[in-house]
């Protein structure tokens, strides 16, 4: 019997995937599929839009393949030492670029049992990438952008959010990539923040744009996206008020609502103890958590209390207790807040928190201690970091200087040739446009 093995992600299927199984039969009896599971990809791109087991269904049912196994890394070479087969497929794309040294490492070790890669031309045309690009144009619904986020959390050693307080920003926050050493980085989803949403607007972090008003501006952002959104609704308001942005929110798509323990009228915690500022009682906090958990339809929306203690000086004690006691009322996260540069007071949290054993997902927002890498703060068991304020940070002195050049000049071009985007860009940018 010859056996073949192939590697494949398989979410969006294309004649590319078919025609090396095609090659693969005309070769060998025994075709075996090595899965790609949500972890190994998302190690590497975008999580699939399908779960591992969907994907499995739908590639077990393409013609002329045995068995799917599961691929759990992208390193093929535990699954070929199991399986030693005679050959594997791949597209010849990959003889070239970061994929050329996982290939080459993949003919030394099938030597040891005879076995040999086949490298299958390329097929023309189609691609991955541009059927990735074709379901953006496309959009989501809210049910499957709202799974995104557990989906996320349970897939990579970090997931990152980035705020976006507009239908442009969102898109940037959609489409921004970067490409290392053959991965492909991209925020995760997307934060919607009082401060840089209030700031938009000109108007100051305090609790005064309804929940109205920013649905609005969530809306444009839901337009423009697809993925999973994490909304920051203050204190969530009265109790009352809470149970009702629960139901839009999750009405919408939204996957998880955060909700910080304070009353009174809401000041950003980024001034600390410079304003007054109350922390809500642990217990009456606890019943706004079990309200909003009785008012949510499904439990995937996410309501992750937000704990102020840090930054309103009332020790970690507080703080751990806090969070021990927001987890027993049923909260599905906690995010810890710090204003601290050195992050110090972050990590003896952190260190706390993972002994908890009712642990549950954990979010931190580093404006402050922002020299703290991704990699520092998932060794430290943060589930979601939170970039909050950034966009808005950046286009605000950008746009002045933009208005200071055109003052000072007394004409545009150089505003224009130094900080402007083309006009043939800006007139295309939006899908639609042209
Ligand atoms: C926000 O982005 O509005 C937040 C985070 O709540 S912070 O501004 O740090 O309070
Ligand atoms: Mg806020």
């Amino acid at each position: 019997m010859t056996t073949v093995y192939i590697g494949m992600s398989a979410d969006l299927l294309h004649p590319g995937h078919l025609n090396i199984i095609e090659q693969a039969r005309q070769i060998g009896d025994e075709i075996i599929v090595g899965l790609l599971t949500d972890k190994a990809i998302a190690s590497y791109k975008r999580l699939p839009y399908m779960s591992w087991e969907q994907r499995k269904i739908v590639v077990e049912n393409v013609k002329g393949v045995t068995k799917v196994v599961a691929q759990e890394t992208l390193d093929y070479v535990p699954n070929l030492l199991r399986i030693k087969p005679d050959y594997v497929l791949h597209g010849d794309d990959w003889k070239t670029g970061p994929q050329a040294t996982t290939r080459q490492r993949i003919i030394e070790v099938m030597k040891q049992w005879g076995g040999k890669v086949i490298d299958i031309p390329y097929t023309e045309g189609i691609s991955s990438t541009a059927l990735n690009q074709a379901l953006k144009r496309i959009g989501t619904t809210p049910a499957i952008r709202a799974m995104r986020l557990k989906r996320l959390i349970e897939n990579k050693e970090i997931v990152t959010i980035c705020e976006a307080h507009n239908g442009l920003s969102g898109l940037i926050v959609e489409n921004a990539a970067v490409k290392e050493n053959g991965k492909t980085t991209e925020f995760d989803g997307i934060w919607i923040s009082s401060l840089t949403q209030s700031a938009a607007k000109a108007k100051p972090d305090i609790g005064y744009l309804d929940t109205s008003s920013r649905a609005e501006v969530l809306n444009d952002i839901l337009e423009t996206t697809t993925k999973p959104i994490i909304y920051d609704a203050d204190s969530g308001g009265p109790t009352e008020h809470f149970v009702f942005t629960v139901r839009s929110l999750e009405r919408l798509g939204v996957s998880a609502v955060i909700i910080e323990d304070k009353v009174g009228l809401k000041k950003n915690s980024l001034f600390g103890t410079e304003v007054e500022q109350t922390q809500d009682d642990i217990s009456s906090f606890c019943e706004k958590i079990k309200a909003g958990h009785a008012a949510r339809v499904t439990d995937t929306f996410m309501i992750i209390a937000r704990i102020e203690s840090l930054i309103l000086n009332a020790g970690m004690d507080d703080a751990i207790l806090r969070a021990k006691s927001y987890l027993e009322a049923g909260a599905d996260g906690i995010m810890i807040h710090s204003r601290k540069a050195d992050g110090e007071e972050i990590k003896e949290f952190c260190h706390l928190y993972n002994q908890l054993p009712n642990r549950k997902p954990l979010v931190v927002v580093p404006s402050s201690f922002n020299h703290m890498y991704e990699g520092e703060l998932s060794d430290l068991g943060v589930n979601i970091v939170i970039y909050a304020n950034q966009l808005l940070r950046a286009a605000y002195p950008a746009m002045m200087n933009v208005a200071t050049s055109i003052l000072s000049n007394h004409r545009a071009k150089e505003a224009a040739e130094e900080y402007c985007m083309k006009i043939q860009d800006i007139i295309t940018l939006i899908p639609g446009s042209c």
